[in-house]
């Protein structure tokens, strides 16, 4: 029989990224050498994309003109993080991955945090009961809109005024709240945490609150609750054992989730799907964490990041059962204390892949 291909573009981008890129695909095609001859049989098509920061330098350009066009039709994009000392961070963020979040309308950024067998987390006290959440991060408007404008003054120096506005719409909000509903009816614990900050910002998340206690009401076998978003920071260290899925805006969540991953052990374990759920352009799959230049090219970065995110594109191809067989390698990596340096080891980026494809051998 045939396998079934599955046409990926890998985006490596910068930095750290072309490291744990190259170990979550070592790992993805371990996977699926395993599965040839079988019944289930399933292959990689990979085109690798080089844009980022040195394309950039090149160029002038952070993606080719025709770049999203190339995208479209792939099955999914495996990114690894975009940014370096030498471009302007908003350049090289918006220039790439935020024009490919927004352009495939990938509304929903899914990010799990639980934590690993064989790592210590900051929270000493916890243990592997206590830490197992989503956040899910509304990915399209809200305060990443990219509306406002600077020099509005016209003042020039020393009395320059700009605006960076936020922007939510009530289809917007609602999508995303109603996809964190139906992600906890899969979970164990059937919680969702609402996060805003409305006592402060009174007009969209105002909105955020009000379309949050309508979908609630659709969903009476799910338990609410609506928390600001600075005692939900608190929270995530004092009661992490209290929350299941955490839905919040663009910015709220990219913050909490940072926090999240490193409560859990360190950035560098951090897993992130960016869906389009209606499937209409391909969905995105990377690490949490950004380009890492302190640690760039000398093997220290931790792959297990980019390979959760691999086991994430492979629930979203409908196999469950390849995520979870990726899932327990990792555990069975970490287990064995073959660990990177940010979380307390002294094994390489390369050590870990070799201990992962060990581990899906075993
Ligand atoms: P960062 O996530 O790159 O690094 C923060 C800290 O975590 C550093 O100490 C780094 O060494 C550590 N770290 C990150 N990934 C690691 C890994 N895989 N293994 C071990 N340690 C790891 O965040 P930072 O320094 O704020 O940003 C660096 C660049 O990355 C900037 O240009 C930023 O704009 C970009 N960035 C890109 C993102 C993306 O493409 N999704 C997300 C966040 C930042
Ligand atoms: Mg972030």
């Amino acid at each position: 029989t045939t396998p079934r291909t599955f046409r990926i573009a890998a985006i490596p981008a910068d930095g750290v990224g072309k490291e744990v890129v190259a170990a979550g695909r070592a790992v993805l095609d371990a996977l699926a050498e395993h599965s040839r001859g079988s019944e289930g049989a399933f292959a990689f098509a990979w085109e690798e994309f080089p844009w980022g920061c040195e394309f950039y330098e090149r160029t002038g350009k952070m993606i080719d003109d025709d770049g999203l066009d190339r995208l479209k039709d792939f099955d999914a994009i495996y990114f690894g993080a975009v940014g370096w000392p030498t471009v302007p961070d908003h350049i090289s963020l918006w220039g790439l991955r935020l024009k490919i979040c927004q352009s495939f309308d990938q509304w929903a950024n899914v990010r799990p945090v639980h934590f690993l067998p064989g790592i210590t987390s900051p929270l000493r006290k916890a243990d592997d009961s206590e830490l197992d959440w989503v956040v899910v991060r509304e990915n399209s408007e809200g305060e990443y809109a990219g509306l406002g404008g600077r020099n509005l003054s016209g003042r020039g120096p020393g009395g320059e005024v700009a605006v960076q506005s936020a922007l939510f719409t009530e289809v917007g909000c609602e999508r995303i709240i109603r996809f964190a509903f139906e992600l906890a009816r899969t979970r164990a614990r059937r919680k969702v945490s609402s996060v805003t900050k409305s006592n402060a910002q009174q007009y969209g998340m105002v909105l955020w609150d009000d379309v949050f206690q309508r979908v609630a009401a659709d969903y009476p076998d799910v338990e609410t609750e609506s928390v600001l978003v600075d005692a939900m920071s608190a929270k995530f260290v004092l009661r992490a054992e209290d929350l299941s899925v955490v839905v919040a805006s663009n910015l709220n969540a990219d913050i909490l989730s940072d926090l999240g991953s490193a409560l859990a052990g360190s950035l560098g374990l951090a897993a992130s799907a960016n869906l389009n759920p209606e499937r209409r352009f391909p969905s995105m799959f990377e690490p949490v964490h950004g380009s890492a230049p302190d640690i760039a090219g000398q093997g220290l970065a931790n792959p297990i990041g980019a390979v959760g995110s691999a086991a994430l594109m492979l629930d979203h191809f409908g196999l469950p059962d390849q995520a979870d067989r990726l899932r327990k390698a990792i555990e069975a990596t970490t287990a064995a204390g073959i660990l990177t340096r940010d979380v307390g080891g002294t094994a390489t980026t390369e050590d870990v892949t070799k201990a992962l494809i060990d581990a899906l051998n075993g």
